[in-house]
């Protein structure tokens, strides 16, 4: 019998994850079943219930269901227990098996796909929500030199700066800003983990924050050349990305778990990226 598996999210109709799966399905020869599950606001668990009733394997999660998935698993990784997170799970008998693979997506996306690697550099991450939660650890163990979040809020950035350190014990140094504080200061690598770009909103950010032959990098995908990478562009950045390799990557890490092989991410990449214009 054919696997089962689906994303599940409200809405769900402009999920890639369908697309993505059954590309990294034929090109590693597995038989699998993956398809799209709406569920209402208040209706998670009954939906992964029958699902997982019905036979179901495994499952990413999306917006709004990430926090519910975290409660509804019985098996926590410590990449979901860091970011506060699930999205992804695999079911075995009555075990609920939970993962969250952004942040490692995201870091092979800037290691292996973007060849920046993070080791000794200066990393900025704008924003100190779910997305830079999950990216934090990933970050910080290519051991930068000094990663700096800045928020608008600043208390969530210190409070983030103090799980980090909690995790990691000072090894690399993690400081917690307001946008004020950015002026003068430049980065190698600029990481835009707030949800600006989703309503076309730019980060209150200075543009010297970007040094030359830095890279920036809008951890959104599908929207073109957002406010921030437009931003960096007239800054002179010439090394832009969205967060499209970092979707590939993190549901590559979703298949190579529950399918025992890594697909290479390349035709999917080449399928989902909508153009930097
Ligand atoms: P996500 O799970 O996508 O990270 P979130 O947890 O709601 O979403 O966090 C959104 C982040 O984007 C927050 O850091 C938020 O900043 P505040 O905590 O100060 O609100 C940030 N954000 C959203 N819109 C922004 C904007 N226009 N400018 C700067 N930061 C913004």
């Amino acid at each position: 019998m054919t696997d089962r598996y689906a994303v599940i999210g409200n809405p769900i109709e402009q999920s890639k994850s369908p697309l993505i799966h059954t590309t990294f399905a034929q090109v590693t020869g597995q038989d699998i079943d993956y398809t799209k599950l709406l569920a209402p606001l208040d209706g998670f668990a009954a939906v992964v219930d029958a699902f997982r009733a019905s036979g179901g394997r495994g499952m990413n999660v999306t917006a709004p269901f990430k926090l519910d998935a975290f409660a509804y698993a019985t098996d926590l990784a410590p990449s979901a227990q860091m970011a506060g997170a699930v999205n992804a799970m695999k079911f075995e008998g009555d075990r609920v098996y939970a993962e969250n693979f952004d942040g490692v997506g995201l870091v092979r996306d800037l290691v292996h796909n973007l060849a920046c690697p993070l080791k000794g550099r200066r990393v900025l991450i704008l924003g100190a929500g779910g997305a830079t939660r999950g990216a934090l650890l990933p970050v910080l163990a290519e051991q930068p030199a000094e990663v700096v979040i800045v928020n608008r809020t600043v208390s969530k950035a210190l409070e983030l700066v103090a799980l980090a350190n909690q995790h990691q014990a000072g090894a690399v140094p993690v400081q917690g800003l307001g946008y004020e504080a950015l002026q003068g200061q430049a980065f190698d690598v600029v990481l835009n983990a707030t949800s600006a770009s989703l309503s076309a909103q730019l980060p209150p950010m200075p543009t010297s924050v970007f040094a030359p032959g830095c890279l920036a990098y809008d951890l959104t995908y599908g929207k073109g050349l957002t406010p921030f990478l437009k931003l960096a562009q007239q800054a002179g950045v010439t090394r832009l990305a969205d967060g499209v390799g970092m979707l590939a990557e993190q549901a590559a890490e979703a298949f190579a778990w529950w399918r025992g092989v890594r697909p290479d991410t390349t035709a999917v990449i080449d399928k989902i990226t909508v153009p930097l214009v």
